[in-house]
């Protein structure tokens, strides 16, 4: 055990993450031996609400008068120093590119104004190690990641960290997508999955029933657009209330959920591997992590999930994923600049960290 006095004298390895690829302003700081030091995150809900969606011009504005002040505010809590720090990690892509512009920029000029080095992050890696960050039991690749986020909607093969390889995606609409859409059917807020969740908690199970899309044919692919137009259908010529909110709702949610679960145990039973990790904005969704967790326990495999706060954006996971790559030695020569389309089979391995199986 070391004394107060001999830790200070080692070097500190902390990396500071930035997150604002889309409408959350999200810090955090991540330390080498001490894990996450703090997070702070700024929702731009309320701008966007009025809306009904993002807006990309709104959004990058809100960045850049947020992302400073929360720097700040990171610092004061956490007690930590611009003088503590050993790199700077900031998503590069995918997302908006005014936003991103805004990460990036501010990492740059922070990591010329003192010194340190800088590595773009690419978002749904950060979504994919989070749960890595919360993880007591040491899970190791291979595993099986399931993205569900408003961009995203994907199942992927870890071979290594790093070393990702798709096995099913989205045709069309990412899963977050369609719930922000058919919660704009529905007459309900933006964002649109903890609104669904909520409304559906109080639907009556069986008055509607959408499909599964996808699921009758072999693959990993999804489509989710179709769901959003049956919705629309069911919904022609009836009178909205409350209950009928509720009731379409839950099927909705019920579908969605459904389909994730089929596709994922399939993903399992294909590659014959143990563990399932989910990550992104729908990974908040309690009914699909109550089913999958019921999925994995009649499979024979494990699931995995950080917690619920830390599914959706946040500078905690930037600031993780920046810490594993900064720790390759492999140089970080590559220009920074912000990658509005950013594919994760690009992305190279992750040297020196996790298994080196590809
Ligand atoms: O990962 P994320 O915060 O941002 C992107 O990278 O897209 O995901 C946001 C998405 C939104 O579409 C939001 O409606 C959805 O995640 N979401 C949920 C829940 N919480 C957030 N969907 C279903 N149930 C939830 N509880
Ligand atoms: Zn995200």
């Amino acid at each position: 055990m070391q004394s107060d006095g001999e830790r200070r004298r080692l070097p500190a390895v902390i990396t500071l993450g930035i997150e604002t690829s889309c409408d959350d302003t999200g810090l955090g700081l991540y330390d080498d031996t001490r894990g996450l030091l703090g997070h702070v995150l700024a929702s731009q809900v309320e701008i966007h609400a009025r809306h009904g969606g993002v807006v990309p011009e709104l959004a990058s504005r809100d960045h850049v008068r947020k992302v400073l002040p929360l720097l700040d505010e990171l610092f004061r809590t956490t007690g930590v120093r611009a003088k503590d720090l050993s790199g700077i990690a900031v998503t590069a892509g995918p997302g908006l590119v005014g936003a991103l512009m805004v990460g990036v920029l501010t990492a740059r000029g922070l990591g010329w104004a003192w010194g340190l080095p800088v590595v773009g992050i690419h978002h749904m890696e950060a979504h994919l190690l989070a749960p890595l960050l919360f993880d007591d039991e040491n899970l190791q690749p291979p595993f099986v990641a399931l993205l569900v986020s408003g961009g995203h909607t994907l199942l992927v093969r870890v071979n290594a960290l790093g070393r990702y390889v798709p096995l099913g995606e989205s045709v069309d609409d990412a899963a977050g997508e369609a719930f922000d859409k058919v919660a704009k059917l529905l007459g309900l807020g933006y964002p649109g999955g903890p609104a669904i969740a909520a409304t559906a908690r109080m639907g009556e199970a069986g008055r509607f029933r959408f499909s599964r899309p996808m699921t009758r044919q072999p693959g990993l692919d999804f489509s989710f657009s179709g769901l959003k137009t049956q919705v629309r259908d069911m919904l022609a010529g009836r009178r909205i209330d409350e209950q009928l909110r509720a009731d379409v709702a839950r099927a909705f949610e019920e579908a969605v959920v459904e389909t994730l679960v089929i596709k994922s145990q399939r993903a399992m039973t294909a590659t014959g591997l143990r563990d399932l990790i989910v990550a992104g904005g729908v990974g908040a969704n309690r009914r699909l992590r109550s089913s999958l967790t019921e999925a994995a326990a009649a499979g024979g495999w494990r699931v995995g999930y950080p917690p619920v706060e830390f599914c959706t954006d946040n500078g905690a996971m930037v600031a993780f994923a920046g810490h594993l790559r900064l720790l390759d030695p492999e140089p970080h020569n590559e220009a920074l600049v912000p990658r509005p389309r950013w594919e994760l089979r690009e992305l190279s391995s992750i040297r020196g960290v996790g298994s080196s199986t590809s």
